[in-house]
């Protein structure tokens, strides 16, 4: 029978976690490693994943979707759901939201788009979707994202790969991981599995680097706006590579979050920590686009000194950072720290994946950005669209 299989990269932040949550800048790489979502008309009548019948409960994220693209009291059929998965979970490397990033684009390719113009798919012509652009659908409600009440025959039908898009991608699988997380979730996860490549979100446009929209929240704190960017790399860095090494320790995030807020809130002067963390990002997005990859890990290196001064680090980072740096350009941690993943840049890496493994960490090998979200079956029909 036909299935639709899209697929998603995870993500390693290279500079500016923690400051980001302030308003400072971040950057993070799409990895090699990569999420493949397989979808298929469920032949039981009830939806399975990876043969079992889907427990809501356990698996938020999908369900989030599944609520929003593929809604059962619109005649939606249940569909089997078989994942594989190279990202490492609950380490910091975006797994969650790379299958978000990808259940999201197959869930649109299994209906297609409906548009108010034959021939067009600009955003403006959509009857249905979300974006950042469109301010008719909301992404963070219950919205089935209908933007134009037009009767069906109005309308027309795009399908395959000209019906999905990775901002509509990112922006669900922002609004599933906020949900998920009482309201809190900086879209850096979520843009980076999306459009792949490095990206940088910034309180601000960042003028060197290319904008490629918006995204607001509403969170327990407020309302935050952040900038989401690309980076074009002068040159591909073909020597230079990724190593991640996994202390195997599980730090959630929020906990992390957390203690940084209260660290501040009791040494309000900390704050300015926070501030040197994102001059540092600013010269680490200088040095990546004028491909002084020395000097990028430099930063890395600098990034690690602040994260650590304000209690993120651990001892068993501590020591995959010291096994890895005899080799490698920098090393830091990535993501939230407190166990998670540590990321060396080097020209070496076998020589520094072995140092990390003799001090006890798992690794991984990645190139330095890697594409974002992507079809991978040539033949798309559709599977279900609102009638
Ligand atoms: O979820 P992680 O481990 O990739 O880390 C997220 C980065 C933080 O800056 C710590 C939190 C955030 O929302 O940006």
């Amino acid at each position: 029978m036909s299935y639709i299989a899209v697929s998603a990269p995870g993500k390693c932040i290279l500079f500016g976690e923690h400051a980001v949550v302030y308003g400072q800048p971040a950057v993070a790489v799409a990895l090699d490693q990569r999420i493949t979502v397989k979808i298929q008309v469920s032949q039981t009548g009830t939806w399975l994943l990876d043969g079992n019948r889907l427990n809501m409960n356990r698996n938020p994220h999908i369900c989030a979707l599944i609520e929003k693209l593929w809604p059962a009291e619109m005649g939606a059929p249940p569909l089997s759901i078989h994942i594989e998965s190279s990202i490492p979970r609950s380490s910091g490397l975006g797994s969650s939201a790379a299958l978000s990033v990808a259940f999201a684009g197959a869930l649109r390719l299994a209906r297609g788009r409906w548009i108010t113009k034959h021939g067009s798919i600009e955003k403006r012509h959509w009857a249905e979707g979300f974006g950042s652009h469109i301010t008719t659908t909301n992404p963070y409600d219950s919205s089935h994202g209908f933007c134009v009440d037009l009767p069906i025959g109005e309308l027309f039908h795009v399908s395959g790969a000209m019906a999905v898009d990775d901002d509509e991608n990112a922006i669900l699988a922002h609004g599933v991981e906020a949900a998920a997380q009482n309201g809190r979730a900086s879209p850096i996860d979520s843009s980076t599995c999306s459009h792949g490549e490095i990206v940088v979100i910034s309180d601000i446009i960042e003028s060197e680097l290319t904008h490629f929209y918006e995204r607001k929240l509403t969170t327990p704190e407020g309302n935050i706006i952040w900038q989401i960017h690309g980076v074009e790399l002068s040159d591909q860095p073909d020597e230079v590579y990724l190593v991640i090494g996994n202390t195997g320790i599980n730090a959630p995030t929020g906990k992390q979050v957390a203690k940084v807020a209260r660290l501040i809130k009791q040494h309000p002067e900390k704050i300015e920590v926070i501030e040197t963390i994102g001059k540092i990002a600013r010269r680490g997005i200088k040095a990546l686009m004028r491909g002084d990859f020395d000097a990028v890990g430099r930063t890395m290196s600098e990034n690690q000194l602040m994260l650590k001064s304000i209690g993120m680090s651990s001892p068993e980072l501590d020591a995959l950072i010291k096994a890895a740096t005899p080799s490698s350009l920098g090393a830091k941690l990535t993501g939230a720290g407190g166990g998670g993943c540590m990321v060396a840049l080097t020209r070496n890496p076998q020589q520094t994946c072995d140092a990390i493994e003799l001090a006890g960490g798992r690794t991984l090998i990645s190139k330095l950005g890697s594409h974002g979200f992507n079809i991978e079956t040539s033949e798309i029909s559709t599977i279900w669209m609102k009638t």
